[in-house]
């Protein structure tokens, strides 16, 4: 069906020799850019954003409403505004894209706010956290979460199994600042007390004397927040290493530190952890049955959060695609997003048409050992969870 369509519109811009027209302009192609961290040490970011944004084409063919779909890839390498801008600039004026997508990081996603203001350029951010991004540009809507929406109902948990005397660690940037205040207004209003607060660099941090701090100070547990790679590695080592499990400090987190990636990789010494997120690949739907195969087509590796981003940020353009006939116009595309459903792998989503954020669960997980893998399982659901930072 999409197919005949196809061929009508090039009928069309053929017998009427409508030059320059928008419609015909574009041909029958809308372009996505995508700006995401592809290289460097945070490129994971960027493979599960791709690939999952790639896994929904696989699964739902790459034509919509007669137009043919084209993404086009730019590596903004790690958190670097300053490149993030210039790939802006050039998918706007150069690529002459319909929509933008991706971005990992919140500073990538900061820096684009003006730009895609002044262009009325839809973008979909398919992972960047901190609350406030939403916020700098009507034409941003994120499909993924924010760190005070995975870390409020951590820190209720946390309260309502018995834990009064937490210290929290985060990554020393927007979404760590979010999370670390998140963690301390929800957890002290309901009579905890944050024992101590780190704040650690984002680039080359040396764990050693952060986790010595947590250890002398005796808390019952340790709230950390870290973006995905390699510094909830380094964390993992650090804290087993200085032997805080054995001095019975529990380790409590957000689902970016108990990432699915790495889950086999720290094996044994990530079990019991408990976490709290939007997405588990052991989530059970037939919504994610259907996802991590369309993922497996394209990449052998396991998906996290990230690639089911790009997955729900296709599905939500391809919505907004269907919804305008195949005619982009940026304000027409934002009313198109603005209370769209989605029924996500992780999943019922809602897209606040006040926030334009996601409205969704976040679940309670505890690592666990089946059969020869690493799960993060779910045992418990916050519903339909609003961003708390706005
Ligand atoms: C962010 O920069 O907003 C960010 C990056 C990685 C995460 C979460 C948030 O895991």
């Amino acid at each position: 069906m999409f197919r005949i369509g196809f061929v009508f519109v090039m009928l069309l811009c053929g017998i009427l020799a409508l030059s320059a027209d928008q419609a015909c302009a574009a041909g029958s192609t809308i372009k996505i850019g995508m700006i995401a961290e592809m290289t460097g040490s945070f490129s994971d970011f960027g493979f599960n954003i791709v690939n999952g944004a790639k896994a929904y084409m696989k699964e739902h063919g790459d034509t919509v409403a007669g137009k043919k779909i084209e993404l086009i890839v730019k590596d903004v390498g790690g958190p670097s505004p300053e490149v993030a801008k210039r790939l802006a600039q050039e998918l706007i004026v150069k690529d002459k894209v319909d929509f933008i997508a991706g971005f990992g990081f919140t500073p990538n996603a900061l820096a684009v706010a003006p730009i895609i203001t002044e262009a009325k350029m839809p973008t979909v951010i398919m992972n960047a956290a901190t609350s406030i991004i939403t916020t700098k540009s009507p034409y941003f809507v994120r499909v993924s979460m924010t760190l005070p929406q995975t870390t409020e109902p951590m820190a209720q948990w946390a309260h309502k199994n018995g834990y009064r005397k937490i210290y929290t660690l985060v990554a020393d940037y927007g979404p760590g600042h979010d999370s670390e205040a998140a963690f301390k207004k929800a957890f002290t209003k309901l009579g905890g007390q944050v024992v101590g607060e780190s704040r650690v660099p984002l680039k080359n941090p040396e764990f050693g004397p952060y986790v010595q701090r947590i250890k002398d100070s005796k808390p019952q547990a340790v709230f950390v927040f870290l973006p995905a790679g390699e510094m909830p590695v380094a964390f993992m080592k650090s804290y087993n290493e200085r032997g805080l499990a054995k001095a019975g400090i529990k380790l409590l987190t957000t689902g970016d530190v108990m990432n699915d990636n790495v889950q086999d990789a720290l094996g044994d010494h990530a079990l019991g952890v408990i976490s709290t997120h939007h997405y588990s690949v052991d989530h059970k739907s037939p919504e994610n049955k259907a996802f991590l195969a369309a993922f497996a087509k394209i990449e052998p590796q396991r998906p996290n959060y990230m690639a089911v981003g790009g997955y729900d940020g296709m599905a939500a353009i391809y919505n907004v695609i269907k919804q305008l006939k195949g005619v982009i116009d940026g304000d027409k595309a934002m009313a198109a997003f603005k209370g769209m459903k989605l029924n996500s792998p992780r999943g019922p989503v809602l897209i606040d048409p006040a926030t334009r954020d996601a409205i969704e669960n976040i679940y309670v997980r505890e690592v666990k050992k089946i059969g020869s893998h690493y799960y993060n399982v779910e045992f418990e659901t916050f519903k339909a969870v609003k961003d708390p930072g706005k």
